[in-house]
């Protein structure tokens, strides 16, 4: 199986090619001057040149407050390049892996969102996300879209990054308390990717999407707690106060109120159990002060 791994530089991609190292599984992953989703033309010159049999996306536009400035450019690399790319796979019969997100959902939900709860994107991001999907679903029918909840690595920028920067160096964080969702380490989000190619390899054929997120829910605040609890028995952390704000209180596009996706769809599909958090976050801790990236 040839694979065409895009978005190899982020914090999933990085992580899904180091696991294909590890099991000795080929993968191209060519960097942004090669493959540029703003240029469809060098998406389908890729696609021409390698001839893979999987392309897997963890490539996007990803900040959410800069797509509310900049609509266009957000919709032309999440939206309009993988219509480009669910086109160039169906014309070469590859098989098209997307990674999405919990965003596309409204978070009003009290339980957690199953694959058949309707999408209800909030903002730019979520919307070319959600219309992301949509544009896959219908033209390349030979597809595995794969949303995730709260991504977390001591690297790049995501929710424990943020926390971990924060409480190094201010004596007060704000925190919600009305946000939910689930602590998903980015190595267990690469195991899975490669677990369901790794069977798409073997001939499944279970074309849809699916949800995956870590064993446990919980609320951002506790979630804070956790880690300003692990990270003191690394160095002296500046933090004194978590100041307690609700969801309404931030500025511009607020992130979903429940992130919690149900996880039964991939089990029963793929085998594929939903993993505790906890460990992985406290190696991740220790990693962010081992590596001085505080
Ligand atoms: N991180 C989270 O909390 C989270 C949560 C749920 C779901 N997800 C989903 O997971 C996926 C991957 O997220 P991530 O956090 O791993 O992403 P990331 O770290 O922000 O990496 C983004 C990747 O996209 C590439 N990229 C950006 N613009 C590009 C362009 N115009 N042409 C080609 N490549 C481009 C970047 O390449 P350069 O290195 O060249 O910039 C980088 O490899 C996303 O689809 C996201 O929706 C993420």
């Amino acid at each position: 199986m040839k694979i065409l791994l895009i978005g190899g530089t982020g914090l999933i991609g990085q992580e899904v090619q180091r696991l294909f190292l590890d099991k000795q599984i080929h993968c191209i992953a060519p960097k942004r001057d090669e493959l540029n989703l703003e240029q469809p033309e060098s998406i389908d010159a890729c696609l021409k040149n390698y001839q893979p049999d999987i392309v897997v996306n963890c490539a996007g536009y990803n900040d959410p407050v800069k797509a509310e400035n900049e609509p266009s450019k957000c919709f032309r690399i999440n939206r309009d390049a993988m219509a480009t790319l669910a086109d160039g796979c169906h014309r070469q019969q590859a098989i098209l892996v997307y990674i999405s997100t919990y965003r596309i959902f409204d978070g009003s939900k009290k339980e957690a969102y199953t694959e058949k709860d309707i999408p209800n994107p909030a903002g730019v991001l979520a919307t070319s996300r959600w219309q992301a999907e949509q544009q896959i679903s219908e033209r390349c029918p030979r597809h595995i879209i794969l949303r995730l909840s709260w991504v977390i690595s001591h690297r790049r920028t995501n929710l424990l990054k943020y926390l971990l920067d924060q409480i190094s160096k201010e004596q007060e964080v704000a925190v919600v308390s009305d946000q939910q969702g689930c602590p998903t380490p980015c190595d267990d989000s690469a195991r899975v990717i490669v677990a369901i190619i790794q069977q798409l390899g073997c001939g499944a054929e279970p074309w849809g999407t699916y949800h995956y997120a870590g064993a446990e829910s919980i609320s951002e605040n506790r979630f804070a707690e956790v880690v300003i609890s692990e990270a003191s028995q690394f160095q002296d952390l500046k933090i004194r106060k978590l100041r307690m704000d609700k969801l309404n209180d931030r500025n511009g596009i607020q992130a979903p109120a429940n992130a919690t996706l149900s996880c039964r769809k991939i089990l029963s599909t793929f085998g594929v159990h939903n993993k505790p958090w906890r460990g992985t976050l406290a190696r991740m801790i220790r990693s962010y002060y081992e590596s001085g990236s505080s």
